[in-house]
Parts: C-alpha cells; structure tokens; sequence
C-alpha cells in the first residue's frame, strides 16, 4: 500500500503514537492511561485496520503530551506489542515497545470485595505481574482474563 493509502489519520506535530495495538484495544488503552478526551487535547483512534504483525491493529495519537516509559508499561498488559513513538516536529524522535512492569499501582481494582484496597480505606489498589495474570499484593486475588474489564475508573 502507498504512504497515503495507509494514512487514516494526519499526522501529529507533537506528541505520543501508541501503534500495533491488537484490533479493538484503543479503548482499553486510552481507559488504562485515564484519558477519557474531556481535558480537550487532540486524540486520534484508528480501529481494526490491517496490520502484517497483528492481523488487524489499532493506532491512539496524542497530539501535545509526551507519555513516560513508566505511564505506558501499564498498557503491556492489554496491548503486548504496542510501540510507543514520541513525534517532536512531525519527526518520531523515540521509538520503544512497551515492556512488564513488576507491579500496578491504582490501575486495576481488585474484584474481591472484602480486599482492604475496595473498602473505604485511602489503600491504593497494588498488583503483582506474573505470567499467568496479576495477583493483588493485599488478598491473593489473582486476575488471570479481561484484565480490562477491571481497570479503574479514571
Ligand atoms: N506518526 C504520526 N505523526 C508523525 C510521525 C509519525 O502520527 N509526525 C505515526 C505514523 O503514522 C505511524 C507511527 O507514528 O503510525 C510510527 O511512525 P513511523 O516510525 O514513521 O512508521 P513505521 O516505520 O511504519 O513504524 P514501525 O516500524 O514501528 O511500524
Ligand atoms: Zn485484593
């Protein structure tokens, strides 16, 4: 395909590129980040569009906000192969993939009700990453699917 063949979307001045997120992830991504679009920056998302690596792969541009390698490791455990690209003048000036973090902290929330982190305590929820899923460093719990479904509300 040509270049203006691929283009959905224009490119960014400034900013973060989050691209080869597995097809119908952005959301997620964008939920996992706490950005929700109501602080008015300027937010692309290309969804299921053909990737050679993914099949079909969703692209988030944020224009203006260069995201740290430590706010988007959190995003490794919905989008394993997205690739973080910081654009400074129309130019990618980083390119890094995202990597594990050992632990989450206020990300997810822990879907055992009795767990100190969702009762009324001022307790930040905190997860251990395994390969199997992420384990709640408070009560055990272990979240092994749909780590989505219990992202935090930003
Ligand atoms: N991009 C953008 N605005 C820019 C520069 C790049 O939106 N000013 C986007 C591109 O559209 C692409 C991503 O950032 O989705 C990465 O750009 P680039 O490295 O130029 O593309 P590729 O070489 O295709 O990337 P990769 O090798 O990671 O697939
Ligand atoms: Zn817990």
């Amino acid at each position: 395909m040509s270049d203006n063949q691929k283009l959905r979307v224009s490119k960014i001045h400034n900013g973060t590129v989050i691209d080869h997120i597995a097809g119908g992830q952005a959301l997620n991504v964008l939920a996992i980040l706490g950005i929700d679009g109501t602080d008015g920056e300027p937010l692309s998302i290309v969804m299921n569009v053909p990737s050679d690596r993914l099949g079909t792969k969703d692209i988030v541009k944020i224009e203006g906000r260069e995201l740290s390698e430590a706010e988007v490791d959190v995003l490794s455990l919905i989008a394993p192969a997205a690739t973080i690209n910081i654009i400074r003048d129309y130019d990618v000036v980083e390119k890094h993939r995202v990597s594990r973090p050992e632990t989450v902290v206020g990300v997810l929330e822990c879907p055992n009700q009795h767990c100190i982190t969702t009762e009324n305590e001022p307790i930040e929820s905190r997860f251990e990453v395994l390969d199997e899923g992420v384990r709640c460093v408070y009560c055990d719990t272990i979240i092994r699917e749909d780590l989505a479904a219990h992202i935090l509300a930003g």
